[in-house]
């Protein structure tokens, strides 16, 4: 063996080590620490996923994902999304066709959570699948300082969405999903209430940190009280919005703390932070990423997620932008030192099924560049 088959066989059997240990969230083994990120892709005609979107997630199960996060799907509340394309997670045809998707990543060794979505003031009006249904959030408005174009929700409204997130629960645990991911992320409906941007109400939904999270707090209650004590529960949340890449929900710890704590309290099982690039330190004086402040902060395990294996964030990607192939050292350096304990993969594995086989043995240098083409089909 010369040195540099030496240094090879180390690299391969550290990340073997790092990556390859299960990892328990509340009843779940989940087998590895690789996470398939959720990915809208808009390959479900009449919200329906078929044969094509089962046989696209059962590759990446097959070839070492330890836990699939679905793209989003639609809760069945009139407002929720607005696409026919994007999967919806009611309706008879649409559950059928996500227990075949449960079916093929479990026959391919994998475990797989639907991501449960309202845009809520991301929808625009006339849109699929519901045309008439008026676009809702905390306060009718899509974005900070932007104008009533929607209709603020009445208490009414916040029973009937929160019931549906409760329905969609208890629905994937029947049809034999691992788990669920609420999707608390990115500036739609949940997140539209956490960030003071979006949420400008006066009541008991609206001002101190406490009272914008009541509305996300109050769904996972709801989803923990029809699902049995074992089933998983995972929020997603991010600092940044789609509308706003540079807002922020907290700037200290302390802030963060005063949203995630009633969240933790409520029933969540484990926090999947979402950032862009996730060495970027998220407080000043430390150098944990927001996964780290949150496990730091809720004792709960946490997912990390933002250009793993890449150089360019994903924002770059909508714009058409490839990105090559980054080192995941520094990666395993975090995971091994217990800063948050999973890891999500978005582009690299939209661009290559066998990505996790790949790392998992240490063969890096098969890697691929992101390169967006990838986009257009469910290869
Ligand atoms: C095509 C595409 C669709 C996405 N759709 C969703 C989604 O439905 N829900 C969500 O929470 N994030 C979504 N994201 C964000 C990803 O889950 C992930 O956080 C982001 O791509 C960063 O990971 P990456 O740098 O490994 O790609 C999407 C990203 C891409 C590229």
């Amino acid at each position: 063996m010369t040195v540099a088959d030496d240094t090879a066989t180390a690299t391969e059997a550290r990340t073997a080590r790092i990556l390859a240990r299960p990892v328990q969230l509340n009843g779940l083994t989940v087998p590895n620490r690789i996470v398939m990120a959720p990915m809208t892709r808009q390959f479900s005609p009449g919200g329906i996923p078929g044969e094509d979107v089962a046989s696209y997630y059962a590759r990446r199960a097959a070839a070492g994902v330890g836990l699939i996060v679905t793209e989003g799907t639609y809760v069945g509340h009139d407002s929720a999304g607005q696409s026919d394309d994007i999967p919806r997670f009611h309706g008879e045809k649409q559950l059928a066709g996500w227990k075949k998707v449960v079916d093929a990543v479990h026959a391919a060794g994998g475990t797989i959570a639907p991501q449960l979505w309202h845009i809520g003031m991301v929808r625009q009006a006339g849109q699929p699948p519901y045309t008439d249904a008026p676009a809702v959030g905390p306060s009718g408005i899509s974005s900070a300082g932007a104008e009533v174009t929607g209709k603020e929700m009445t208490q009414q409204d916040l029973d009937d969405v929160i019931a549906a997130f409760a329905r969609a629960a208890a629905d994937a645990e029947r049809i034999g999903f691992d788990g669920i991911e609420l999707h608390g992320a990115h500036g739609y409906l949940v997140d539209q209430f956490l960030w003071e941007g979006t949420n400008r109400r006066t009541d008991a939904y609206g001002g101190s940190a406490v009272a914008r999270t009541k509305f996300a707090a109050e769904i996972v209650a709801a989803v923990r009280a029809v699902v049995s004590p074992g089933f998983p529960v995972i929020f997603r949340y991010s600092q940044w919005k789609q509308q706003a890449y540079d807002a922020r929900l907290a700037e200290t710890p302390e802030e963060l703390a005063a949203i995630l704590t009633p969240l933790a309290e409520a029933g969540v099982d484990a926090f999947h932070a979402s950032t862009r690039r996730y060495w970027v330190p998220e407080f000043e004086g430390s150098d944990l990423n927001l996964a780290g402040w949150t496990k730091k902060l809720t004792g709960k395990p946490t997912i990390t997620v933002g250009s793993v294996g890449l150089d360019g964030d994903f924002i770059r990607a909508f714009a058409g932008e490839g990105s090559s192939a980054r080192s995941i050292d520094d990666l395993l350096d975090r995971l091994e030192s217990d800063e948050f304990d999973l890891v999500a993969i978005g582009r690299a594995l939209l661009q290559d099924p066998e990505w996790a086989a790949k790392v998992l043995a240490g063969r890096f240098t098969e890697l691929n560049a992101y390169d967006p083409s990838a986009l257009k089909s469910l290869s």
